[in-house]
Formats: structure tokens, sequence, C-alpha cells
């Protein structure tokens, strides 16, 4: 299996680096083509292993879909019908297969759709029952047969009000995908605001639906009879952002990333400004450079706009370099601080207790073979094995590559040497 070889420690990351678009806004955008007859073109599409894995879910049901990795443009063309059943396979490897069932509920209403059931992940337990209660009240039951949640709506669907327990993110878009073509008027209370929902849903309403904003959290959704065809650029990805950002602060260095909104990375931002990295921001970049010594910090993690959990484990490398006590309390995942066992490895100071990750940062890492659990562990590890005295290796590097484009070849642009072995 591929491994990355780091050696370090590495200092002066400098130049820029082109976010590319955001894999959380690509792949239900991709599930949201579902609701179209005519062609849906999606341009700045992050050329990624899960969306490979999703344009396979979206063949298997009868789509057509076609890729130009260049000019980075996706095609999807859905005038057949539909085969309503998405495999375990599919979904197994990529959670996100879960946003097919809000656009075929909201397609075919009265017909009976399978989508298997999603297990747990190295996340921790990340349930579907918010998605499914909310369907529910649209009028959609929902049954379990062998590993398959089964959904039918007997009379169609129905506008009614739906307020999430908890915020969550692919809960939202779904239940927005699949009251497109309700009749009547739904009321969505306690969205998330991501900016990839919202992104879907300027989507949406530039292709004829009817989403408006009531209050912060609050959306209501007229049904319309049909969306028109849709040409849409993918907003740009704020964790790969933050996350070369980073790198420059790891490395000491300068670096800047462009095509990506600094206000999706408002609350990141103060974090890193307030450990004493400079920022810099323009209309769609944000340069980092490092003059002073970095503080320890203390952050929350929280639904968007608070700091990203996703941003969280890039964070907690940097922290393991920055002298002084720092903490982090995961408020998203039960099991979000996979990188700090392996960090461990490396010699970092990392005490766990009740979500709550403590940080006694040191002076250096030292160099150590380690394994990735998931998309963002591996960034984060990437980063310690940057700071640390020696070669690192980190095993697993396929989670990595499923949401990080061309990630080696970004490293490259900014001076840093990554190898792949096998
Ligand atoms: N939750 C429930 N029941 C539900 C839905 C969610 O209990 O029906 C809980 C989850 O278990 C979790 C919390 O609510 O504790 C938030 O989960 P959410 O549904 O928001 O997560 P998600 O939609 O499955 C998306 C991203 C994740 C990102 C989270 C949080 C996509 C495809 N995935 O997941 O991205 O961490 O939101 O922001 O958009 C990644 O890119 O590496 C990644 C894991």
């Amino acid at each position: 299996m591929k491994k990355f070889v780091i050696k370090g420690p590495i200092r002066g990351a400098k130049g820029e680096v082109n976010i590319s678009g955001a894999k959380n806004s690509c792949l239900p955008l991709m599930a949201a083509s579902l609701l179209f007859k005519h062609k849906v073109v999606l341009r700045n599409v992050p050329i990624v292993e899960d969306v490979f894995t999703m344009i396979k879910l979206l063949k298997s049901l009868g789509s057509k879909v076609n890729i130009d990795k260049s000019k980075k443009i996706l095609e999807i063309v859905n005038t057949r019908k539909h085969k309503l059943i998405v495999p375990y396979k599919l979904v197994s490897t990529m959670r996100a297969g879960v946003l097919t069932m809000g656009p075929l509920l909201g397609k075919y209403q009265n017909r009976n759709i399978y989508v298997a059931k999603s297990g747990g992940c190295s996340l921790g337990v990340r349930d579907i029952n918010y998605h499914l209660a909310g369907f529910e009240k649209l009028g959609a039951k929902n049954f379990l047969t062998r590993g398959y949640v089964k959904i039918i709506s007997r009379n169609g669907l129905k506008g009614s009000t739906y307020k999430f327990p908890k915020v969550t993110v692919t809960g939202t878009a779904n239940l927005i995908m699949a009251s497109i073509f309700l009749k009547g008027e739904q009321l969505l209370k306690n969205i998330s605001i991501e900016p990839e929902v919202i992104d879907l849903i300027n989507f949406l309403n530039n292709s004829g639906a009817k989403i408006e904003f009531l209050r912060n959290r609050t959306i209501r959704i007229k049904g319309v009879k049909e969306l028109i065809s849709a040409n849409h650029k993918i907003i740009g990805d704020r964790i790969e952002a933050f996350s070369y950002l980073c790198v420059g602060a790891i490395t000491k260095g300068n670096v800047k990333v462009l095509g990506v909104d600094p206000n999706f990375l408002k609350s990141e931002l103060k974090v890193l400004k307030k450990m004493g990295c400079k920022i810099l921001i323009g209309k769609n970049f944000i340069s980092l450079s490092i003059t002073k010594k970095l503080l320890p910090v203390k952050i929350k993690t929280g639904p968007y706009p608070q700091y990203a959990t996703d941003n969280m484990p890039i964070l907690l490398a940097l922290l393991t370099n920055v002298l002084g006590k720092s903490e982090i309390n995961e408020t998203i995942f039960s099991n979000r601080f996979m990188a700090a066992p392996e960090l461990s490895r490396m010699g970092a100071k990392i005490l766990i207790n009740n979500n709550i990750a403590h940080v006694q940062g040191q002076k250096f890492l030292n160099a150590a073979e380690c394994i990735s659990s998931d998309l963002r562990t591996t960034f984060s590890l990437i980063l310690g094995a940057m700071s640390a005295n020696g070669t690192s290796k980190i095993h697993r590097i396929y989670h990595g590559l499923r949401g990080y484009e061309n990630l080696t070849g970004k490293m490259k642009q900014i001076g840093i040497k990554i190898k792949i072995e096998n």
C-alpha cells in the first residue's frame, strides 16, 4: 500500500497554492443533479477520489456523466428514469452517498427507494435519524430492510415544518433536495448554514427552485414543477485552504492561497491571528506569514460560522509545535482526535479528556512511522512529519487522496517535497 515519505524538519514553505473547488459542495451538487431533467454543468470540480465514487454512484443509477479533468468540468444528464437502489458497495466507501436519498425522494414520489444504510465511521457514530425524521414530516415513511433504508411517500410529499434537533450538514442538504417539488411550502428550522449548503441553495435557486431565508437558520421552500438546466461554479474549498495556510505556519514560511473566499474562514483566521500569524486577505485570497513566535490558544469547534471540525486536526498538529498549553474542545464528533495518538508517536504531548484535547507544545517532534485513519488526520500527520526531525512515513494515504487534489504537486509549488512510496 502506498505511503507518504517526508523528511523533516521543513522550514520556510513559500509560494502560492491554487485552491480547488470544495469537495463538500461538489458531492451534494452532483446528488442534486438527480432532480433535473436537463443537463447540469458543474465547473471548478475538485479532481479527487470521492468525486469519482459519486460519478460511479450516479452512473449506477442511470445518469450519464462526463468529466473533463483538465478543464475541471462535469456534465450530468438525467433524461432516463433512474434505478431506485443505491448500493451498499458505494455508500460504504463514501458516506456522502446518503445525499442521493433527498433528491430521489423528491423526484420519485410514490415510488419505493432503497438506499444502503451507512454504518459507523472512524469519526464516531454518524446517524441519519434527523434526515429520516425530516422525510417523515414531509410524508415519507421509512423501513429498514436487509441493511437498506426503504423510503416511500405514498401520497406524495407535502409541505410542513421541521426543526433539526441538531445542526446537520448533509441532513440539511437532503431535506432541501427532497422539498424542491413538494406540494405547498416547507419550513426548515435550525439548518446548517455552512458555505457548502449556501452553495447548494444558490445552485437550486438559480435553476428555478424557490428557497428563501426567513431568519438566520430558517428557510422556506415553495414547491416548484421543475428545474431548468444549470451551469454552476463550485466555491473554493475552505478546508483545503486552511490546510495549506497551516503548512505556512508550521514551517514558519509565507504561503498564499488563491481561489477561496476569506469570509468562509473567519473563525479560523481569528485563531491564527490570535496565535501571532500575520494574515492578509483580499477578494479571493489569503496569505499567511510568520514574523514572531507563535502563542498557544484555546478553541472550540461548532457549526458554521464557528470553527470547523474539519479544520481541527490540522490546527492540532500545528499546536503540538507551539510552546505552552493549548486546548481544543471538539463538539461535533465523538471521535475526532484520531491524529493525537499518531502525533504522540512523534513525541507530541496531547492528553484527551471528555472530548477536550490538552496540548503541551514541544520545541520539536521526532520522525516516526504512523497510520492515517481519515481524510483530515492524513493532513494533520503530514504537518506533524514536516515539523519532526528525521524521515517519517505515513501509511494508508488513500484517505488523503479522497479529498485533497494533487496534494504532492501543490506541496511542491511551495517548496515541499513529499515522496509517495509503495
Ligand atoms: N447527526 C446525528 N443525526 C443525523 C445527522 C447528524 O446524530 O441525522 C450528528 C452526527 O453524528 C454528528 C453531527 O450530528 O455528530 C454533525 O454531523 P453532520 O450531519 O453535520 O455531518 P455530515 O453531514 O455527515 C459533513 C461533512 C463532513 C464534516 C461534517 C461537519 C460532507 C460530505 N461531509 O458531514 O466532512 O466533518 O459535515 O461539518 O459534507 C470531511 O470532509 O472530511 C468530512 C468528514
